[in-house]
């Protein structure tokens, strides 16, 4: 494919020739789409290296682009693919006005939005309170809850290994945890983040108070705030690795997006009707391993903020945070906490959305005896492999690390003693409690 028409506008970008390559996108949009596109501009994504994307005009409206040479025509084709499925079960998805799927010149062209992403008007909420937009966003979150429980309740099926380890959703999970294609343990992000294959490379981990290697930080367990964690760091991956395992989640699926975060999410703020949809389905799917599906929005919209994970820097002037070892345990204090709205959204979730869904299993005879147990590795991976956490190493600091790793505890291991805002959300959608 490296001669195809999209591979030369990437390179082209990436040369920084931009007046080049929007001119071959111009000559590629009529070619494909008959469209006479003015106005493209391609759109500096720092997270997202293997993709182009960005906007353009044609017969007077404004348009959004994307392609993902480097992923390949699959990737591409699994867009559209998903976007179908979400789209006939109901979800509010964005669905793309032209498609190209030809070998190499996979393109999706939609809409252009002009609604804020729901992320950005939840972050402009943490920074600054306005109770009158906090509960409309709150509104918009509730309502698209009770309509995701629905879909669940409608598509909810049993399903077997092999169709539970088709779905794509396991590459936010799992495959961070293991090397592909083999899935030998531990490798991926796992050992490119924080630790080696078979011993312990000198990455040190620095935290307000005392700096530590892997192999030691691996074996502590920590206490957040006073509250004793029951599982080491380290011990937490190792279930991961296999309780998560694709296969091991057979059971029930349903149609979801899996990847639905809020910068997966427009939120449309119409006067008595605050709503929320979703767009890029990159990880979609008919047969979702049921525990999964709403993992990524339930830590993403909620625990990551505010600012710890996405804006670090930040986070080290508006918290503080101390660490400091004592024997097998490192104490962490941190001032770090919930704001409000943030737990609504929790709440919303937990309500609306997994309480009816966990009876909905259990009803069916479909509820694993651990569900606690892979709802919270689950969670656990979110922050942990989604985002380099050692201090230094990338955009974090020895704050918001450690803030960042005791949230990471706080999904992935029980407390011996007290509650959090995990075991307060794990209790509330316990179907076992009547
Ligand atoms: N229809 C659209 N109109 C305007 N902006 C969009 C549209 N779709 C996506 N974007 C913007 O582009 C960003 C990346 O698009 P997305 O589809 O999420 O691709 P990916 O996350 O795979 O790179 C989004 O976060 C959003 O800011
Ligand atoms: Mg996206």
């Amino acid at each position: 494919m490296a001669d195809s028409r999209t591979a030369e506008i990437r390179a082209l970008v990436k040369a920084g020739d931009r007046d080049g390559a929007t001119g071959r996108l111009a000559a590629l949009l009529a070619d494909l789409f008959g469209l006479a596109a003015s106005d493209i501009v391609l759109n500096d994504d720092r997270y997202s290296l293997n993709s182009l994307n960005g906007f353009f005009s044609a017969g007077g409206e404004p348009f959004f682009f994307k392609f993902h040479q480097e992923e390949g025509e699959e990737a591409m084709r699994g867009e559209y693919y998903r976007v179908d499925i979400l789209a006939k079960a109901g979800l509010p998805i964005d669905r793309p006005v032209h498609v190209s799927a030809e070998p190499g010149e996979q393109i999706l062209i939609y809409r252009r939005r002009s609604e804020p992403r729901f992320a950005d008007v939840l972050r402009a909420l943490d920074l600054a309170p306005d109770a009158a937009l906090a509960a409309r966003a709150v509104a918009a979150e509730r309502a698209l809850n009770g309509r995701l429980a629905a879909i669940a309740a409608r598509t909810l099926h049993p399903i077997d290994a092999a169709t539970a380890a088709a779905e794509p959703i396991h590459r936010l999970f799992h495959q961070r945890l293991v090397d592909l294609p083999a899935g030998t343990y531990p490798g991926g992000r796992l050992v490119s983040f924080y630790r080696g294959k078979t011993s312990y490379p000198d990455k040190t981990f620095a935290f307000p108070g005392v700096t530590l290697d892997w192999e030691t930080l691996s074996a502590l367990r920590f206490v957040v705030n006073g509250v004793d964690y029951a599982t080491p760091l380290g011990a937490m991956f190792d279930e991961a690795a296999t309780r998560l395992s694709p296969e091991r989640l057979a059971g029930a699926g349903l149609v979801a997006h899996g990847d639905a975060h809020n910068a997966n999410v427009w939120f449309h703020d119409d006067p008595g009707a605050p709503s929320l949809s979703l767009f890029d389905p990159a990880f979609a799917g008919e047969d979702v391993p049921a525990l999964l599906a709403e993992v990524k929005a339930t830590f993403h919209n909620v625990l990551a903020h505010p600012l710890w994970l996405y804006d670090p820097d930040v986070a080290a002037t508006r918290f503080t945070a101390r660490a400091e070892r004592r024997g097998d345990r490192l104490v962490v204090e941190t001032d770090w906490a919930l704001p409000a709205h943030r737990q609504a959204l929790l709440d919303a979730k937990a309500e609306l959305y997994w309480r009816p869904l966990l009876r909905d299993l259990a009803a069916r005879g479909l509820l694993p005896a651990d569900w606690r147990r892979v709802v919270r590795l689950a969670l656990f991976c979110c922050p942990t492999l989604v985002m380099n956490l050692r201090a230094g190493a990338d955009r974090h600091n020895p704050v918001s690390s450690a803030i960042g790793l005791s949230v990471a505890v706080m999904c992935g291991s029980e407390p011996v003693a007290g509650e959090d805002v995990v075991t307060r959300f794990l209790a509330a959608i316990d179907p076992a409690r009547g």
